[in-house]
């Protein structure tokens, strides 16, 4: 599986680069950033990015600050997800993506954190659609994505991908 995120996730975060990258240029947050492939195409990006990812393992943060310039290190938050959220005032994020956990229970979780911390006209987006492709639906991701977004009479696009499961989803706020 560590090897799968390593080997899958750049591409699969490609698609959303322009939407991010056209966003009014502001503060955003990755939340689950492993050994730093999409964080590095963030950075690339005209937003101050901040890095959360409890990194459970010091050697994976390693990893991670190996493939990032320095001035990013200062931008790590090395906590779990929920908690981190508490560190952001609301409606200050240009975007957030999520690719932490990938239950439906934690995706929610990290919707219900994360969706008020983005600014309006700002992106909340994420990774994974049907990370399992689910036979009967879309998935732990897109129905947590779904779900919420029902609840609120809100809007998601699916991102088009290669690899379906790893299509990113996005939620305009
Ligand atoms: C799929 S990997 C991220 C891959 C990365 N975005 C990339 O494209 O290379 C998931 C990461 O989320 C982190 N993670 C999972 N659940 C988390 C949580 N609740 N809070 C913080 N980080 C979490 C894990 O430590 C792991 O590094």
């Amino acid at each position: 599986m560590e090897a799968a995120y390593a080997v899958l996730s750049p591409p699969a975060i490609v698609p959303l680069i322009p939407l991010i990258n056209a966003l009014p240029r502001g503060d955003g947050v990755e939340v689950g950033c492993y050994w730093g492939h999409s964080s590095a195409l963030l950075e690339a990006g005209p937003h101050q990015v901040f890095y959360v990812d409890s990194w459970q393992d010091t050697a994976d943060l390693d990893k991670w600050r190996h493939r990032m310039p320095r001035p990013a290190w200062d931008r790590a938050v090395r906590k779990p997800s929920v908690e981190a959220a508490r560190d952001f005032p609301d409606g200050v994020l240009a975007f957030v993506f999520l690719d932490a956990g990938h239950t439906f229970q934690e995706t929610l979780a990290d919707i219900r954190a994360w969706r008020p911390k983005v600014m309006a006209g700002g992106l909340l987006c994420g990774h994974d659609w049907d990370l399992f492709l689910a036979k009967d639906g879309p998935g732990p991701v897109g129905a947590a994505v779904t779900t919420y977004c029902r609840g609120l009479g809100a809007e998601w696009e699916v991102l088009p991908a290669v690899r379906p499961q790893l299509a990113c989803w996005a939620i305009r706020v």
